[in-house]
């Protein structure tokens, strides 16, 4: 007997670092130049043969950059299982901000296990959502801020993010591999 899980992902991070065309090029193997900016919220649905048994309807939350000003984030956030939080390697501020929307993310988002409601972890205590880091528009690597970042790997994992990866949705370069990353940890946990 085939299982279907309904997986809601949320893809957040500064104006224009690259949410949509994370997701558009995921989804439906496009990318365009073109820049306009999401407004509110977005949708899109990937279904993946996860295993045997398993299949996973993705359902990826395009939440605009704008939308750390606004006070929506606790409404969107809502019943999340997992989060793709995106930073542009060409400006540093989109890194910077990085920590804001993790933040946000953990005091917002929270895994309810299964039985919470009637327990106090219901109540806020419960778990931060998994989360995997994307340094996004690695194909400008030479002309950006890049080589000045900090590796990584210890503000992953002191910040609590499962993993973290450079991108490019124009050169399609680690888009599959962060997303996988995450839906393993939210299957692992869940
Ligand atoms: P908001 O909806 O405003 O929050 O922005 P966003 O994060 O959805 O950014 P969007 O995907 O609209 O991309 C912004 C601009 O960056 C567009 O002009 C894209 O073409 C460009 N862009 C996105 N990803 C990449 C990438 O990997 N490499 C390069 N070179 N450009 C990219
Ligand atoms: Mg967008």
């Amino acid at each position: 007997m085939q299982q279907q899980r309904l997986l809601k992902v949320l893809v957040i991070g500064d104006l224009g670092v690259g949410k949509t065309s994370i997701i558009k090029r995921y989804v439906h193997q496009i990318f365009s130049q073109h820049y306009r900016a999401t407004i509110g919220v977005d949708f899109a649905l990937k279904i993946l043969n996860w295993d045997h048994k398993t299949v996973v309807r993705l359902q990826l939350w395009d939440i605009a950059g704008q939308e750390r000003y606004g006070n929506m984030t606790r409404v969107y956030y809502r019943e999340a299982v997992g989060a793709l939080v995106v930073f542009d390697m060409t400006r540093a501020s989109t890194f910077q901000a990085v920590l804001k929307w993790k933040r946000d993310l953990d005091s917002k988002a929270v895994l309810k296990w299964k039985g919470d409601l009637d327990s106090k972890v219901a109540l806020g205590n419960g778990r931060p959502i998994p989360a995997v880091l994307l340094g996004n528009k690695c194909d400008q690597l030479s002309t950006g801020l890049c080589s000045k970042l900090p590796k990584l790997e210890n503000f992953t994992r002191d910040h609590g993010f499962v993993g973290w990866y450079e991108t490019s949705a124009k050169d399609n370069t680690n888009i599959d591999a962060a997303i996988m990353c995450l839906v393993e940890s939210i299957m692992a946990v869940e």
